[in-house]
């Protein structure tokens, strides 16, 4: 009933409008003839359009001067359950947050749209210094249980400029239950996520976060990453998510107890991604992983780009794309001895699947009481890399490798058999892709879902301070050491993945299961 009135409701717009069209036409044609002047018939368009299209069911971004404060006013004066309605096909270009202030509110486009005529908010507001605008939405006010934000689309316009301090594309959680996300297009951030659930007083719980698409975020270049999805507030569900081009983690728990992460797909095009799902952050749950399970999602290393010829197998990458660490578990896999000998405890990590090209599809060192089973490769893969510039010059780097695990720094857990037992497990995304090489493997990435192509941000210059999961920024070494470290790198590269793979084949062969 109620979209069938809103349906009326557009018609009748529509023919309102149509009607002050003809009226106009007809007093220019008149005025025209008595003036004698021509006058082309593009004015009249252009002049009125903006009239022609406005709704009354939602809205308008127009005026802009007032834009920003208008959509906070309507929300700050309207209470719980008011629902912003959103123009669909419309770019609101925002100077500041747009915040949620009471209990059940609703941000969405009218309609419900999935595809690109969901609104877009452009964070537009200023930035100097590495500080200013960065977050769209923010839903961690102190009454904001219960909020929804859906079916929209965020544009955080970094444009390949270097990030700006401040919260992601989207600020939810804090100290609130119950908040949902869903639909939402959410892509280049200025700062380091493209959605945030935030913990609060520790007191967030229940926040879903489903069938979103979101990306790019972010650059590959040194420290300009930025994460997909970033999940602090414990007992979440975060389900059904396209993550595409993440730079820094695709999505990435900070213990978040509790947290559900189930059927997402990332996975990588244009820039190389650290890691596919992290379980590595010591803050600010103190490692605790208890009840988080990761299962059943697809993560996706870089293919090759060219199409494959003859009897070719690998080809190469045209941005030399991949994935460091599919899943990484403990923070040592990330950020080396930085916690001492605390571990990343009790989470779990189930019949995840891997395809494509990574450093290494999982790795875990400095973890307790996980339980890791099931989890495996399918379709094609190759495990490459080299050591990076900032790999250490004393501690080993393991050669790239599918399941990688340091068991000395490992204890009380259940890991799945096949995987490699390495004697340094710390700081693995030092690695480096190839550059250049037939090394990626043939297969095929997921179409976006619904949205259209975006463009992906081109890399800056000046780092600024670490986000989250960040690499442990180590020493790097001299030139020398780099050469030989690339050409001993890509040596070991082709001998490993022959090895790599057989081994791999034949694990996956022992277990039962497609390769
Ligand atoms: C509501 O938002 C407007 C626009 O940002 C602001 O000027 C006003 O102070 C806010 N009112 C309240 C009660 O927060
Ligand atoms: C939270 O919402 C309730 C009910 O709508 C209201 O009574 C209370 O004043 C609000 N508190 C704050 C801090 O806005
Ligand atoms: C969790 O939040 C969702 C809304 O996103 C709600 O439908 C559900 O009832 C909540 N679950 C609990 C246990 O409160
Ligand atoms: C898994 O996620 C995809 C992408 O959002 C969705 O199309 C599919 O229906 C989901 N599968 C299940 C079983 O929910
Ligand atoms: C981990 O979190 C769970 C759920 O919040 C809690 O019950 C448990 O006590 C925590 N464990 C540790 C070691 O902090
Ligand atoms: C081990 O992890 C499981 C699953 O998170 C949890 O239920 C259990 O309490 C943990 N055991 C200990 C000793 O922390
Ligand atoms: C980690 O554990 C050690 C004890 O092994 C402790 O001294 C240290 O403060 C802990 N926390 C961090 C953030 O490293
Ligand atoms: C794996 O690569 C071969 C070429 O080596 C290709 O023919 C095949 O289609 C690829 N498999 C998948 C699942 O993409
Ligand atoms: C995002 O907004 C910027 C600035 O308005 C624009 O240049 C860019 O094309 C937008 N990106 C997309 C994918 O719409
Ligand atoms: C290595 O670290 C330095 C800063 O310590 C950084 O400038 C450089 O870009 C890093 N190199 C790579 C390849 O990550």
């Amino acid at each position: 009933m109620a979209s069938r009135s809103l349906f009326l409701a557009a018609m009748l717009l529509v023919s309102v409008a149509e009607g002050a069209l003809e009226n106009r036409r007809m007093a220019y044609q008149h005025r025209r003839s008595v003036s004698g002047l021509p006058v082309p018939e593009d004015t009249l368009f252009a002049e009125h359009s903006p009239a022609l299209h406005a709704r009354a069911d939602c809205e308008p971004a127009d005026p802009l001067n007032t834009l920003t404060d208008r959509l906070n006013t309507l929300l700050n004066s309207s209470g719980a359950g008011y629902v912003l309605p959103l123009c669909p096909g419309v770019q609101y270009h925002i100077q500041a947050p747009i915040l949620f202030n009471a209990q059940d509110q609703e941000i969405s486009t009218v309609g419900y749209p999935t595809d690109d005529s969901r609104a877009t908010l452009v964070v537009s507001g200023p930035v100097a210094n590495g500080q200013g605008h960065t977050t769209a939405v923010d839903g961690t006010c102190q009454n904001c249980s219960g909020v929804k934000l859906r079916n929209i689309q965020i544009n955080g316009t970094r444009a390949g400029a270097p990030p700006t301090n401040g919260g992601a594309n989207i600020e939810m959680g804090g100290s609130n239950q119950n908040q949902l996300i869903e639909y939402v297009h959410s892509f280049d951030p200025r700062s380091w996520s493209c959605l945030h659930i935030a913990e609060g007083a520790f007191t967030c719980s229940n926040v879903t976060v489903q069938n979103n698409d979101i990306g790019p975020c972010g650059s590959d270049a040194f420290q300009q990453w930025a994460d997909g999805i970033s999940v602090s507030c414990q007992n979440s569900l975060v389900r059904n998510n396209m993550v595409n081009n993440p730079t820094d983690g695709g999505i990435v728990l900070f213990g978040a107890p509790g947290t559900l992460v189930e059927n997402n797909t990332i996975w990588v095009e244009t820039m190389t991604l650290l890691g596919g799902i992290n379980m590595v952050d010591y803050d600010p749950w103190n490692g605790n992983y208890t009840n988080t399970v990761v299962r059943d999602n697809t993560i996706r290393g870089g293919f090759a780009t060219e199409t494959a010829e003859g009897t070719e197998t690998k080809g190469v990458n045209a941005e030399d794309a991949i994935i460091k660490i599919g899943i990484a578990i403990g923070p040592r896999t990330w950020f080396g001895d930085r916690y001492l000998n605390n571990v990343s405890l009790s989470g779990t990590v189930l019949n995840n699947q891997l395809t494509g090209a990574f450093g290494y599809g999982m790795a875990i060192s400095s973890a307790t009481n996980f339980t890791v089973q099931g989890n495996i490769l399918v379709g094609n893969t190759s495990f490459i890399g080299s050591n990076g510039p900032n790999c250490s010059t004393t501690d080993i780097t393991p050669t790239p490798a599918p399941f990688v695990q340091d068991e000395t720094t490992v204890t009380s857990s259940s890991v799945q058999d096949g995987f490699q037992h390495i004697p340094d497990g710390d700081s693995l995304t030092c690695i480096m892709p190839p550059d250049g090489g037939d090394y990626w493997p043939f297969g095929g990435n997921p179409s976006s879902s619904g949205s259209g192509t975006q463009s992906s941000p081109t890399s800056g210059s000046s780092p600024t301070s670490p986000a989250s999961g960040s690499s442990g920024g180590l020493s790097g070494g001299a030139k020398a050491g780099i050469a030989i470290g690339v050409i001993l790198g890509v040596a070991a590269i082709a001998a490993a993945t022959y090895f790599v793979r057989n081994a791999a084949v034949k694990r996956a062969r022992a277990a039962g299961r497609r390769y």
